[in-house]
């Protein structure tokens, strides 16, 4: 089993937690790939994946998520096996649509098939909790899962 950390992002944020995160995971041979350059088709259900998704517009997912979430929606693609853990960037700012760009993904992740382990990370812009520094401490935690 390899680690694949797959990233969505409007402005840049999700990249840099997604590269925090593969150096956390180095031992696993993870892998950091961006959702506009990664198809259906690439998904090897025997690869952990790490998902990395910020929210825009009104609790939408970023621009760079929603290739990737079309193509989901579209060839509906059999992800039984998948396991996925889900780091999602937002700000309370936004209230009621806080977070919902990650929330989208792993709905969608799981409904077809795909199951979600550890705890649902979801970044707070208006804390002052530096993304990258969250992001470690989650991944440490991931690490103990991945090993048992
Ligand atoms: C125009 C705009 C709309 C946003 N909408 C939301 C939102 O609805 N909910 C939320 O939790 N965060 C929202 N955010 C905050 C971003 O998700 C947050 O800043 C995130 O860290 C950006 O990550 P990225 O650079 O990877 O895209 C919004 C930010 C901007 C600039």
């Amino acid at each position: 089993m390899s680690v694949v950390v797959l990233f969505g992002s409007e402005t840049g944020t999700a990249e840099e937690v997604a590269d925090k995160i593969a150096e956390v995971l180095v031992d696993h041979d993870a892998e950091v790939r961006d959702m506009l350059e990664y198809e259906v088709s690439d998904i090897d259900t025997d690869d952990f994946h790490v998902i990395i998704c910020s929210t825009y517009g009104e609790g939408e997912l970023p621009t760079g998520a929603e290739p990737f979430y079309e193509g989901l929606v579209e060839e509906t693609p059999d992800l039984t096996g998948l396991r996925f853990a889900l780091f999602g960037l937002g700000d309370r700012l936004y209230e009621e649509t806080f977070n919902r760009g990650g929330e989208i993904m792993a709905q969608k992740l799981i409904e077809l098939g795909a199951q979600q382990v550890h705890e649902h990370a979801r970044h707070d812009g208006s804390s002052n909790i530096k993304p990258k520094a969250q992001a470690e401490e989650w991944a440490q935690e991931l690490t103990g899962l991945l090993a048992g």
